[in-house]
């Protein structure tokens, strides 16, 4: 188990600490030979190299069978004018591992049911998988630039697809719903933009092909408001890259906190180390960013960080049982009331980044 560790930016390499100690106290109990290396990515990377995105970092990342990354970015790197900019790392690396398929679950624990701040009513029984479509789309068409025009300063992005990267991502999402409760919703903007018709028209032909899953449309205004006000009725939900982007951070408020939400990036590579045996390459990482306001004040919430690597045992490695643990262990530890700053009640303790992933730690045996 060859494990690429990218740590980034802010709250990045203490979210990741977190989740090292988790892998490492389930590598001794269920042997899983664990190797990791780490690497430079983002704005550290910057200023170590030049490039939010070293070769050597690239290669590391490559040569691995699977990618742990913590956030990067901060207020140090943010200046609109520079030409390096840490995010490029991100979109450099899903482009280059062809990482083009998001997974983001968004399943409240029981236990923090109050912490949302939504309804415990509407928030109750949620169970829905997000799939952003990762490699294409407007973070990724050109010509994006800025100009002088004729009116002055301007600024163009494209949003480009083509039918077989709306076809690849859609078909994921059924091939997941057929492992869940069989229903995919596709949102797009097929009223206005001419991208999201072909989305729609593509989307249409795999469902053809998939009769045994139920299938709707929403667009992605309507769907801002029913992700918060029926988020039950969803199973998985499919749609292209900025509508992602945007609907998982709403949907990160039904569990309560950005601190809880894990994903995984997947495309159709296999692993190095294990060719041949049909594991997939995936880059995991928690979806939130680097919160600098928060950074290095042990105020981060580690659950996010420690889910994905329960995502990488199971989508990458096919150590269902590890995964298990993992999960166990965290919704176990929650239920039994530990809470970091983002989630603490009044007349609650509250747990550092490292008591928290020492308390899920314990639970590992
Ligand atoms: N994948 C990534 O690396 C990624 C994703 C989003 C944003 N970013 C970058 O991160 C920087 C900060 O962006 P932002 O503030 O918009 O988003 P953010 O996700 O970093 O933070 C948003 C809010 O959520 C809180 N938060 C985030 N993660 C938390 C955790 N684990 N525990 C407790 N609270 C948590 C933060 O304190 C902040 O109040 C920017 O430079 C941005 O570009 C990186």
């Amino acid at each position: 188990m060859k494990i690429a560790i990218l740590g980034g930016d802010g709250i990045g390499p203490e979210v990741l600490a977190s989740a090292i100690e988790c892998l490492q106290a389930l590598d001794q109990r269920f042997a899983l030979g664990l190797e990791l290396e780490k690497g430079l990515v983002g704005g550290c990377a910057i200023d170590a190299q030049g490039t939010a995105l070293p070769e050597a970092t690239l290669k590391l990342a490559r040569d691995a069978d699977a990618t742990l990354l913590g956030a990067v970015g901060g207020p140090k790197w943010d200046d609109p004018r520079s030409t390096v900019r840490p995010e490029q790392a991100l979109l450099g690396l899903r482009k280059e591992l062809g990482l083009f398929a998001n997974l983001r679950p968004v399943r409240p624990v029981e236990a923090l049911i109050g912490a949302s701040t939504l309804k415990p009513e509407v928030v109750s029984g949620v169970d829905l998988l997000v799939i952003r479509e990762l490699t294409g789309g407007i973070y990724f068409g050109q010509p994006s630039e800025r100009r002088d025009g004729p009116h002055g300063r301007e600024a163009v992005d494209t949003l480009f697809y083509t039918e077989g990267e709306v076809r690849r991502v859609v078909e994921v999402a059924f091939d997941l719903a057929r492992q869940r409760r069989r229903k995919v919703t596709s949102v797009d903007k097929a009223n206005v933009l001419s991208s999201s018709r072909l989305w729609r028209e593509v989307a249409h032909e795999v469902a053809a092909l998939n009769p045994d899953i139920e299938y709707e449309d929403l667009l992605v205004d309507a769907m801002a408001m029913h992700l918060i006000r029926r988020p039950r009725d969803f199973d998985v939900v499919v749609t292209e890259n900025m509508f992602g982007d945007i609907l998982t951070d709403e949907a990160a408020m039904l569990p309560g906190s950005m601190g809880l939400l894990p994903s995984a990036s997947l495309g159709t590579r296999e692993t190095r180390s294990q060719a041949g045996r049909g594991l997939r390459y995936g880059l995991y990482e928690p979806i939130h960013g680097s919160a600098p306001d928060i950074a290095g004040k042990g105020l981060a919430n580690p659950v996010a960080a420690i889910l994905s690597a329960a995502m990488m045992l199971r989508f990458t490695f096919g150590r269902i049982d590890a995964a298990e643990a993992l999960e166990q262990a965290v919704e176990a530890t929650l239920a039994a009331g530990a809470r970091t700053a983002d989630l603490v009640g009044p007349g609650e303790t509250r747990l550092s980044t490292s008591e928290m992933s020492a308390a899920i730690r314990a639970r590992l045996g």
